[in-house]
């Protein structure tokens, strides 16, 4: 048994619905809760393209204004999230909480990662039974509790492919990780040759469960908590998918920590919010190098 404390967002103007979802997911992230669900309704998982389809939206922006989900195991939690999330955000937000009586979240979640292969590697949840198909790295990745970093996601997925086409002719040495998830780019880029490798996260859980994984797989990686990544020595490659306005207030300390010629990946926003991002690294001195999509979520390159 659990309960669900579906978050939808209410204003009847779209860009302020996209505004106040962003600003909720940024909030819940800064208060430690990262297993965020999107377009979890009753414990279902919906097709995000399915969400409000009679309105006559664009996929990018039903999918930025999407309603998101937390599970908990306690009510009590759960109502008291409702309450936080009522006094920080007032009527801007819609907070209901359902029971939900079968283990429906769980599998949805667990579901939603089954291995999958991409040029170069299997990408397997930790345990999994199949064998690694011939010619193929085995990466076993355990994402206990939701974290997000399996592949499941379509960022994930755009900077998984990106690693493996640029990396060798890229040839980075150092790679850090801002919001690392479960350690997922550390371990591939273990793999595909990097000597150094680094990643932030601001969430306890996930440090540990990222070195957990590194460990797993005989990668070593210098995993630490912060909110603003500092470190002594800089980065041939910086990847940060993280929501955008997050994106933001990292640019300056991102930019600090890139070495001369080095490359940002950035991901985690979608065609709207892709100006403004780029604006400001530009101001940072960045130049960008590269724009792919992937359903609707945008990957942008940049370079010193
Ligand atoms: C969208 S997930 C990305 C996970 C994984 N890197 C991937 O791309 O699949 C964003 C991660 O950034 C973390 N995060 C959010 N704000 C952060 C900050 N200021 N510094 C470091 N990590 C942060 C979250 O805890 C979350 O795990």
């Amino acid at each position: 048994m659990a309960f669900e404390l579906l978050i939808t967002f209410v204003s009847p103007d779209m860009a302020d619905r996209v505004r106040s979802k962003e600003r909720v997911m940024a909030w819940l992230e800064s208060i430690g809760r990262t297993d965020i669900v999107e377009g979890v309704i009753d414990g279902v998982e919906t097709e995000l393209t399915d969400v409000e389809s009679d309105t006559g939206l664009t996929t990018d922006e039903r999918l930025a204004a999407s309603p998101v989900a937390l599970f908990d195991e306690s009510e009590g939690v759960s109502r008291e999230l409702w309450r936080e999330l009522h006094n920080e955000f007032g009527a801007e937000v819609r907070a209901n909480i359902h029971e939900i009586t079968d283990d429906s979240w769980q599998r949805c979640w667990r579901e939603s990662f089954t291995e999958f292969r991409t040029g170069k590697f299997f990408i397997a949840p930790l345990g999994d039974a199949l064998t690694t198909p011939d010619g193929l790295i085995r990466v076993e990745i355990d994402a206990a509790g939701g974290a997000f970093g399996t592949g499941q996601h379509a960022t994930t997925r755009a900077i998984i492919e990106m690693l493996e086409t640029k990396l060798p002719s890229w040839s980075p040495k150092s790679v850090l990780d801002v919001g690392t998830g479960t350690g997922i780019y550390l371990i591939l880029c273990h793999h595909l040759g990097v000597s150094r490798l680094a990643g932030t996260e601001i969430s306890e859980d996930l440090v540990e469960l990222a070195q957990a994984n590194c460990d797993a797989a005989g990668v070593t990686a210098d995993i630490r908590l912060a909110d603003t990544p500092e470190f002594t020595e800089s980065f041939d490659l910086i990847i940060a998918n993280i929501l955008v306005p997050v994106l933001h207030d990292l640019m300056p300390a991102i930019v600090a920590l890139l070495a001369s010629g080095g490359r940002l990946i950035v991901a985690g926003f979608v065609d709207k919010e892709e100006g403004p991002l780029v604006a400001k690294a530009q101001k940072h001195g960045l130049q960008v190098e590269s724009v792919t999509s992937e359903n609707g979520w945008k990957c942008v390159v940049l370079r010193v």
